[in-house]
């Protein structure tokens, strides 16, 4: 394991420790090789997915059924529940602004954008869908009189509305969308089964709210149509967050689930009927290997599985997102701690706690370049309440750096199944959530496993052929464009 480390100066550790820490290495470490097995399976499993009774992977059917063209306008009012925040936003979209002679010839801003941020409270995360939805009606409200919307609309003539959701639902129309299952925590009871649109609605018209819900979206979706409307290199839309998963555009003829005859492509296709011959897919490949057939769990994994309210669901994810990256590292400290190895006679009342380590610890600790790296020890006293000695600094430096590569490597195995099954081998990943944009080096350590796993020749300076790219902002630009999209097929204006 000391040759795989980037870590700097790794002081002497107590013999005990060092072989504790080439055990860990063993159960973390996923080889070039174990990458392409699992990237096999995946592939089968997204093709499962898309059959009639497909299980595991969901690969749902979005109608979301071509990328943007770029001049879509309008203003939308956008809604996202993704799982830690919720977000409002009144989008404005301007569409090709033609260029600017004297200025420069690239187009202008294409957005223009106002938004709140609310924390979701935790006990809505396991509340019942009554305190949900009266929630988010309030929030809605607060920000509709905030910025004087509903003088500016009225129920007659309403502000269209997108909701992103970013969890695993069935759509049997893009403004229709049944929970499958609570993902990233939630448990929120009277939900799933339930079409959420409609839920939504009965609370914005209990309130009078001026507003009409047009689309339900995934944030995957968000983040690949949001991109491409300035990117026409987007091929994938993925989140490296909270959780994990992605989406992608595919011909309606891999779909084996929906029959070219099926009454609901018809009335989802463009006003003529006609439609694209192409869909987005959202994977919802967090569920990848719920069976167990491949991926590589350690005891601190199925303890997460074992301790979440959905056991059993989500076996790709509870490895791979920043919901859980912070909690398997605090189990694996908590292991070392019960057995005697680290921690002597210290309170460890506090790393008993489920979810008190976040992920953005393990991010600092990558980070922290300060002398004796006092940053981490600084940290571990304000999350543990104690002080660390040396070598125990070491070992959780080295521990947040083999969790945090476990999951990058693993995240590259998602896209790298997309890739293969549709043949693509050029293009960008517009990636959003918190492991993506706020880990140093999740970026790096992803790019590095997809091209072991595709067997590039990698040189440096030279461009990878497929990129991961920062993506636009998905639950609400991205939002607002299919919104667009989605009203302009329907003939209408925003
Ligand atoms: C979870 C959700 C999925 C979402 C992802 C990222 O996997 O089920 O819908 O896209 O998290 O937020």
């Amino acid at each position: 394991w000391r040759q795989r480390s980037e870590l700097a100066a790794l002081a002497d550790l107590p013999p005990q420790l060092d072989s504790e820490l080439e055990r860990l290495d063993k159960e973390f470490w996923v080889s070039a090789e174990k990458l392409k097995e699992v990237v096999n399976r995946f592939r089968e499993e997204l093709d499962e997915g898309l059959q009639e009774n497909g299980r595991n992977i969901p690969m749902n059917i979005t109608w979301v059924h071509s990328l943007p063209s770029g001049n879509e306008r309008g203003t939308f009012l956008t809604l996202d529940l993704g799982g830690t925040n919720l977000r409002v936003c009144k989008v404005t979209l301007h569409g090709q602004e033609p260029p600017n002679p004297t200025n420069s010839p690239s187009p202008g801003q294409k957005f223009s954008l106002e938004q709140e941020q609310y924390k979701l409270p935790d006990h809505i995360k396991s509340s019942t869908a009554e305190e949900l939805w009266t929630h988010i009606a309030d929030k809605l409200s607060t920000f509709l009189s905030s910025k004087g919307l509903d003088k500016e609309y009225t129920k007659e003539k309403p502000m269209p509305l997108g909701f992103t959701f970013s969890y695993p639902a069935t759509q049997d129309a893009i403004n229709h969308a049944v929970l499958q299952t609570w993902t990233k925590g939630f448990d929120i009871k009277g939900v799933e089964g339930h079409d959420v649109a409609a839920q939504l609605r009965e609370k914005m018209a209990a309130r009078n709210l001026p507003l009409e819900l047009i689309c339900v979206i995934n944030d995957t979706v968000g983040a690949m149509i949001a991109s491409a409307y300035n990117d026409p290199e987007t091929i994938i839309g993925a989140i490296f967050g909270t959780g994990c998963n992605a989406a992608y555009m595919s011909s309606l003829s891999s779909i084996a689930k929906l029959s070219p005859s099926d009454p609901r492509l018809k009335s989802s296709s463009s006003s003529g009927g006609k439609t694209t011959g192409k869909m987005a897919i959202n994977c919802e490949y967090g569920a990848f290997d719920n069976a167990h057939a491949v991926l590589p769990r350690t005891a601190y994994d199925a303890q997460i599985d074992a301790a979440s309210p959905r056991p059993g669901e989500q076996s790709f994810e509870k490895l791979s997102a920043g919901l859980y990256l912070g909690e398997i590292f605090r189990l694996v400290l908590l292991d070392l701690a019960d057995r005697g190895l680290v921690f002597k006679d210290r309170d460890v009342g506090r790393l008993r706690q489920p979810y008190t380590i976040d992920t953005s610890f393990l991010s600092q600790i990558e980070d922290d370049e300060s002398a004796g790296f006092a940053q981490s020890r600084q940290m571990c006293r304000e999350t543990l309440g104690f002080d660390l000695a040396d070598g125990e600094v070491e070992l959780t430096r080295r521990l947040a750096e083999l969790i945090a590569v476990r999951g990058a490597r693993l995240c590259a195995c998602g896209v790298a199944a997309i890739c293969t099954k549709e043949g693509i081998t050029r293009g960008h990943v517009a990636a959003d959530g918190s492991v993506a944009n706020k880990h140093p080096k999740f970026k790096r350590r992803w790019a590095r496993a997809l091209g072991e796993i595709l067997d590039w020749d990698r040189r440096e300076g030279e461009e990878d052929p497929i990129v991961i790219t920062s993506a636009e902002d998905g639950s609400g630009v991205g939002c607002a464009i299919i919104a667009a999209m989605e009203m302009e097929r329907r003939g209408r204006r925003a």
